[in-house]
């Protein structure tokens, strides 16, 4: 073991107790301690879904990327493994990017990451040199591989920078081989998909140019992701410098799906429009993986490069979204919640059909990790809105305008100190409206799935723990169901 990576899990071994759990989510992955961006290696191995993500143990901001790692057996406690990666090789001594994992053949686990370094130009500028390294490992430690790395300019197509070349997503495909999709800024400056192919996991051949962006879409796509589900295959990525288009694609930093068809032959890829993926405030470079059961499960970082702005606290920074299932519906990605959540439900507390008018409290309905859902039901009201995470001086609302189909977020009181992107609007998909909310709460976060998982809302709080009170306003009388459920670990 290199003498950085032995210091990094000393350190976070030791600085990382230090933090107590109530100053972390209950069931949201953060880093042990320090820094957290980017999901790396979402996958299922040896019985545990490993995740690892982009970390700086030492200091609560961006900077020399190491890969952190947690295993869980259900998806909702984490445990801490040592540091698996630190950018200690000359080829990757300034950072070890995102990436992916999956097992070999013989049943070593690779890890598959942009390992960044940098030259200097004539002028005395320096910029990146971004290239694809491997290593393997049981688990736990890891290896990388002597003859790193994999990948270079020598295999990128012709105009492609070598500055942003980066984020390989890794799959097996139906043939027996490795394939891998990496994030490219071809000559026109804005961003493509480069799908690359390997026998073995090592040795690795381009194979074609899968999209696009053509200056469409934001600029770099970066963190692509591409599978199958259902009978469409699905590529998402996370555009850098987008345009907002009426309600879609605010956050500057965005992450898109395109739904299409792949011709596997020809390693070709139609693609129809692409779509925002979540509507919330804190939500980039997600990442799936498929379980042995079949379910295709995201997890995204939910924080915002351009509205960065959630202080976590004074030794961590960053966390992971929930982890939600996929699935199209109605040429859509719906996402829920994975189900292993309701094994963590308690103290139930149901209304059906309760009748509000003006601002209304529920007996028992409150608390800040909780599973709860709002049914829409009769009413003659125009307006209805819920407030979390909310006491006499803090709140997070969601205000729905039945008229407009408009639904705004605002967490302009759940705590922040600095003038920031506080308010978000967009348009409830459904003609019909807005029927269900489903809230998961956690200590730091609000995640929000609309009408059964059609579009979701990911936003990160900072309220004191102690403004625990649910609100309900509606401006004529109305009639709705809630069913609360305390998530206890
Ligand atoms: C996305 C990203 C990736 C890169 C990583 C660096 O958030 O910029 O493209 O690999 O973060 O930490």
């Amino acid at each position: 073991m290199s003498e950085m990576l032995e210091k990094a899990r000393k350190y976070e071994f030791i600085q990382g107790q230090q933090i107590k759990e109530e100053e972390r989510p209950a069931f949201h992955i953060t880093p042990y301690v320090g820094w957290m961006n980017d999901p790396n290696g979402f996958s299922y191995y040896k019985g545990e879904y490993h995740l690892f993500y982009q970390y700086n143990p030492y200091s609560t901001h961006w900077d020399s990327m190491h890969w952190g790692h947690v295993v869980s057996k259900d998806l909702l406690h984490w445990n801490y493994v040592p540091t698996a990666l630190a950018p200690d090789e000359d080829y990757d001594k300034f950072g070890c990017f995102s990436g992916s994992a999956i097992e070999l053949e013989d049943g070593r686990q690779l890890l598959m990451y942009t390992s960044v370094n940098q030259e200097k130009l004539e002028d005395g500028t320096v910029r990146d040199i971004q290239t694809q390294a491997v290593a393997v490992g049981d688990g736990k430690d890891y290896e990388k591989y002597d003859k790193n790395p994999v990948l270079t300019a020598k295999d990128l197509p012709k105009g492609a920078s070598k500055v942003d070349f980066r984020d390989p997503k890794i799959w097996k495909g139906n043939d027996g081989n490795f394939y891998c999709v990496i994030g490219s800024r071809p000559a026109d400056g804005s961003g493509q998909i480069l799908l690359y192919r390997s026998k073995n996991g090592f040795e690795w051949e381009f194979v074609s140019i899968l999209a696009k962006n053509q200056n469409r879409y934001g600029k770099m796509w970066e963190c692509p992701d591409f599978f199958a589900l259902k009978d469409k295959h699905v590529l998402i990525c996370s555009p850098q410098d987008m345009k907002a288009r009426k309600y879609e694609f605010h956050n500057g930093h965005n992450s898109v799906y395109f739904l299409g068809d792949y011709d596997a032959n020809r390693c070709r890829f139609s693609k129809e429009q692409p779509h925002t993926l979540d509507y919330g405030m804190d939500f980039y470079a997600p990442q799936t993986t498929e379980l042995p059961d079949g379910r295709r499960i995201m997890i995204a970082w939910m924080k915002s490069w351009d509205a960065c702005v959630i202080p976590n606290s004074q030794d961590w920074q960053g966390m992971m979204t929930f982890p939600r299932e996929l699935e199209i519906k109605e040429n859509r990605i719906w996402q829920n919640p994975v189900k292993e959540l309701e094994n963590y439900h308690q103290n139930p507390c149901c209304y059906e059909h309760a009748e509000i008018e003006g601002e209304t409290v529920l007996a028992g309905v409150e608390g800040r990790t909780i599973d709860l859902t709002v049914t829409l039901e009769d009413g003659e009201n125009t307006i209805f809105s819920i407030k979390l995470a909310a006491d006499s001086e803090y709140e997070t609302s969601y205000i729905y305008n039945k008229e407009t189909r408009l639904l705004e977020i605002d967490r302009t009181y759940c705590g922040v100190t600095k003038d920031v992107v506080c308010v978000r609007k967009f348009r409830i998909e459904d003609p019909a409206g807005l029927k269900k909310m489903r809230f998961i709460l956690d200590y730091h976060s609000i995640e929000l799935f609309i009408n059964d998982g059609q579009q979701t809302a990911t936003t990160a709080i900072c309220t004191p723990l102690n403004a625990k009170d649910i609100y309900f306003f509606s401006d004529k009388k109305m009639t709705m169901s809630v069913e609360k459920h305390d998530i206890i670990m």
